[in-house]
């Protein structure tokens, strides 16, 4: 993977800016957004794209697996080191902002290495519709929308684990309910996808059925990528892209030192419980209701319905 030289100029991992409204954590680069819009998209490509911590990584697998014949070593991961609008996560993370100050990331635009890879190309983005290339549609896009509530446990998990991002639980949740949180308003991003779900090149999914019917949905998926899956592949691909097959997966990799392509294993995993329902054992009561009346006021008017459970 191409590496610019390091200065000490860029931003770093661990901080984050505003760009246009919307927080990003400082991986994410305002020229990449930008870019964005005008990328050349290709009628093959496929196109995974959520909020996040709704189960990108999850997907990526199961998009992976039905391209590989159910295959985890055959993958193709060279496009899965991070979304689109990144630069090149293919370092360690640093661990303090002293650590960042010491060891600037080498700082490259992914999208540079997604615009010269062959087809086909599995590109992922958390990125809402209205930022994405205008002629998105053409190629096969995958977006997968998980309950808000999950979606915060997830994020609370995941960034308390960075020193440099210290978070309570009822900040994470007011940081989705007020819009604050990466990548902007996540009623606006599930919203604006669910208003293209019939279209042909649209698979909307539910984190939540995923987990319940797998085989159902990888299926759909993999029809509506255009490569319908025979019995024993879908087999394969149900078993590979469980929770622990992909931890196994992740592991091996992070032990043949290829832990970077997807950064699954390690302190920053992408993979933990992966469990639906699981806020429940974490939000208080007044938590809860606070989060309930906010989203009866945002979600009325439209029949995108979540299961809690
Ligand atoms: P939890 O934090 O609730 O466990 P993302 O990839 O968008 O960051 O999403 C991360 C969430 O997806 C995490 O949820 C993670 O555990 C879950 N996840 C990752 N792989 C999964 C899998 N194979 N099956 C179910 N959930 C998975």
């Amino acid at each position: 993977m191409q590496k610019m030289a390091r200065n000490e100029n860029v931003p770093q991992i661990g901080s984050e800016h505003e760009y246009r409204g919307i927080r990003y954590p400082n991986v994410v680069l305002d020229s990449s957004i930008d870019r964005i819009k005008t990328f050349q998209v290709r009628e093959d490509d496929i196109w995974v794209v959520t909020y996040p911590k709704s189960g990108t990584h999850w997907m990526m697998e199961i998009v992976g697996l039905i391209l590989s014949d159910g295959d985890p070593d055959q993958i193709n991961r060279s496009l899965y080191s991070s979304p689109a609008e990144m630069i090149c996560t293919d370092q360690d993370f640093p661990t303090s902002k002293e650590e960042e100050k010491l060891h600037p990331l080498d700082m490259s635009p992914f999208l540079d290495v997604i615009e010269k890879a062959p087809s086909p190309r599995v590109i992922v983005s958390h990125l809402n519709f209205d930022l994405l290339p205008q002629d998105l549609l053409k190629a096969k896009v995958v977006y997968v929308a998980r309950n808000p509530k999950d979606v915060i446990l997830s994020y609370f998990n995941f960034i308390g684990k960075n020193p440099a991002l210290p978070l309570t639980l009822d900040k994470a949740i007011k940081n989705l309910v007020s819009g604050e949180m990466h990548w902007g308003p996540w009623p606006e991003h599930v919203r604006r996808f669910w208003d293209h779900r019939d279209h042909d090149n649209v698979n909307f999914v539910f984190y939540e059925d995923l987990k319940k019917e797998p085989a159902k949905y990888i299926q759909k998926i993999a029809s509506g990528i255009g490569r319908p899956l025979l019995e024993d592949v879908l087999r394969r691909v149900v078993k590979f892209s469980h929770i622990d097959a992909q931890k196994e997966t992740f592991k091996k990799m992070a032990e043949s030192g290829k832990e970077n392509l997807v950064k699954g294993a390690g302190e920053y995993s992408f993979i933990n419980k992966g469990i639906s329902g699981r806020w429940k054992t974490h939000f208080t009561v007044a938590q809860n209701e606070a989060f309930d009346e906010w989203y009866k006021n945002k979600m009325t008017d439209t029949d995108l319905k979540f299961a809690f459970e």
